[in-house]
């Protein structure tokens, strides 16, 4: 994807360091910033304080951590420990333990001296998998928008948070369709919910600004007003975890709209790739949710009249809150799923992933 025209990824490795760029997340959509990561503690403070967020780049950001790691110590007990202190970062997204399961099982039967190449090697590999993956989620997607259009207008797709490039390392997961519609020329124009508390749909609307989108951003209590008026084809959204049966956690607020959707007969649609299904999970109780701090309802982040971004405070720093970061979509509101494999309702998710054990 591009910002201000240059082709950019959300994540990459230095040239000639053993270091990573990353987009900071935090400052957008304000100001675009570009930070460094050096060791396992800038990654393990990048995931943690959202500088990237998002299931997939947290999961490619956790990777590299673990190349950062075993750059400076690469015997075992430093690589578990650091698989460790990565995983205990944030609990929702599975693709973070994805990727640290991989990253272990990679590099642990590799003697010490061989780790750090390898390391750097598997992390690069996730990322640009990564990038496919997104790229083949578009495609499947666009078929599936297709069939699903009425007529020849406009495609009106709703959307929920952030699943577009920037959480991932490019394209997007529920965006990766949208992007796949204007590449093929179709008029398309997306509804981005704000997604209160972190707003993550103003970073929807900054990237889809950025590549030329047609958008408007509303507030997340219009979604039921214009799911009912009639007039939107699809609400798409991504995943951080989709359980065995096709629960799906996603950020807070997708519910909503999926119960809305249903009431008003308009199809909700996850996208995510195989890394954020996590078949150990039987259903949508078993998945953590991450519980967040109470600061983020209390204080407002914006710009002031001058343009310098700052924080304003709406409640009392005493006054109690409470901030789940993701809910659960129960699969029965769930009328598709689209990975990489292709598209699915959520009871035949083993069956598009056949290598996995019954269960
Ligand atoms: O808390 P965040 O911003 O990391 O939450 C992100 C989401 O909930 C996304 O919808 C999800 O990770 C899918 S990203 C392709």
């Amino acid at each position: 994807m591009q910002v201000d025209g240059i082709p950019l990824r959300t994540i990459w490795p230095v040239a000639g360091a053993r270091a990573v760029d990353i987009i900071d997340q935090t400052a957008l959509p304000h100001a675009f910033r570009v930070r460094r990561l050096h060791g396992l503690e800038d990654a393990v403070e990048a995931i943690r304080s959202m500088l990237v967020r998002g299931a997939p780049l947290i999961g490619v950001t956790a990777a590299y951590g673990i190349a950062l790691a075993v750059a400076r110590r690469a015997d075992d007990e430093s690589l578990l420990a650091a698989v460790r202190l990565l995983a205990a970062t944030r609990p929702t997204a599975v693709n973070l333990c994805w990727a640290l399961a991989r990253m272990q099982s990679r590099l642990l039967p590799l003697p010490a001296a061989a780790r750090a190449v390898a390391a750097w090697r598997e992390a690069v590999a996730i990322a640009d998998e990564d990038v496919e993956q997104c790229r083949r989620i578009g495609a499947h997607g666009l078929q599936w928008l297709l069939a699903a259009r009425r007529g020849e207008r406009r495609l009106e797709i709703m959307t929920h948070c952030n699943a577009g490039w920037l959480a991932t390392v490019d394209r997007g997961t529920a965006l990766a369709p949208v992007y796949a519609a204007v590449e093929a020329g179709i008029d398309i124009h997306v509804w981005v919910s704000e997604t209160r508390p972190r707003n993550q749909g103003l970073l929807t609307a900054w990237e889809l600004r950025q590549q030329g989108v047609p958008h408007t951003v509303i507030a997340d209590n219009a979604a039921g007003l214009l799911l009912m008026r009639g007039g939107i084809d699809a609400v798409i959204v991504g995943a951080d975890r989709i359980a065995a049966n096709g629960d799906v956690a996603n950020k807070i607020g997708t519910c909503l709209k999926a119960l809305a959707a249903r009431a008003a007969s308009v199809p909700f649609v996850v996208a995510a790739p195989r890394s954020t299904i996590d078949f150990t999970c039987a259903d949508g109780a078993a998945i953590p949710i991450e519980e967040r701090a109470g600061d983020e309802l209390r204080l407002l982040h914006g710009c002031d009249a001058a343009g310098l971004p700052g924080e304003l405070r709406q409640l009392p720093p005493t006054a109690t809150v409470a901030n789940p970061a993701f809910d659960i979509t129960p699969a029965s509101l769930v009328d598709h799923i689209i990975s990489e494999r292709g598209c699915c309702t959520p009871d035949r998710l083993r069956a598009l992933h056949p290598e996995e054990a019954d269960g």
